[in-house]
């Protein structure tokens, strides 16, 4: 029940057991987010913009990895971006980090901003996937890279996996061939996947 209650908060968290599950997707998704960040090129300078930045750990993540460069965050849970704000306010004090409420499906940035969009454990939420990648698109340079990372992966051999949780909270787990045509359909090239056993999926693709 408790489990329940907590997994119901990841979508949108609010309240006490949003809280919980910030505190417990911070913790949680640590080795996930560093494995995935470690296959993506990310210099010093960069501009970066983390989608559904949750309690704000892969915001300070990018921060330690882009030097002289800035870093955005986008929530549309109101108790995300307060934890963000506070997981980050070193940062934010500094111009170096700034989290923003925004919906995925309306970034509050012009066309060609960023470098990298990161999106860890998040894209099952969102409203209109193909659009929301094509919003990504739009937001990045020519040459600049999303990266989606998951948890939540299912292949041929195991399709009922996550069946459970599909069902508590109404989304679908992801495949890497079902992610990879989504984001060619979207527009993006040079779209790589990588797996670590079936347990995390890392999809980098590109904006010609
Ligand atoms: C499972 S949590 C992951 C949070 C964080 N990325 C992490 O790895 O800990 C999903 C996050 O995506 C956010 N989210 C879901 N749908 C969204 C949307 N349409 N626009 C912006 N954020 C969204 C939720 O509010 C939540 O913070």
């Amino acid at each position: 029940m408790k489990y329940y209650k907590l997994v119901e908060n990841a979508g949108k968290p609010s309240g006490f057991w949003g809280r919980l599950m910030i505190r417990s997707m911070n913790k949680g998704h640590s080795e996930l987010t560093e494995w995935a960040l470690s296959k993506a090129r990310i210099q010093s300078g960069c501009r970066a913009l983390d989608v559904g930045c949750g309690g704000g750990m892969t915001v300070s993540r990018l921060c330690a990895l882009t030097g002289s460069g800035k870093v955005y965050g986008i929530d549309y849970s109101d108790l995300c971006v307060e934890k963000s704000k506070k997981q980050n306010r070193k940062f934010i004090m500094c111009n170096k980090a700034e989290i923003i409420k925004a919906s995925v499906s309306k970034l509050p940035f012009e066309d060609g901003t960023f470098d990298l969009v990161t999106a860890v454990e998040t894209y099952y939420f969102w409203p209109d996937k193909q659009n929301d990648l094509k919003e990504i698109y739009r937001v990045l340079k020519s040459g600049g890279a999303l990266l989606l990372a998951f948890e939540m992966v299912v292949d041929e051999t195991n399709p009922d996996r996550w069946r459970a949780v599909e069902e508590r909270l109404n989304i679908k787990a992801v495949s890497a061939s079902g992610i990879g045509g989504m984001l060619a359909k979207a527009g993006y090239i040079n779209i790589k996947t990588h797996e670590y056993g079936n347990e995390r999926l890392c999809v980098i693709a590109e904006k010609e």
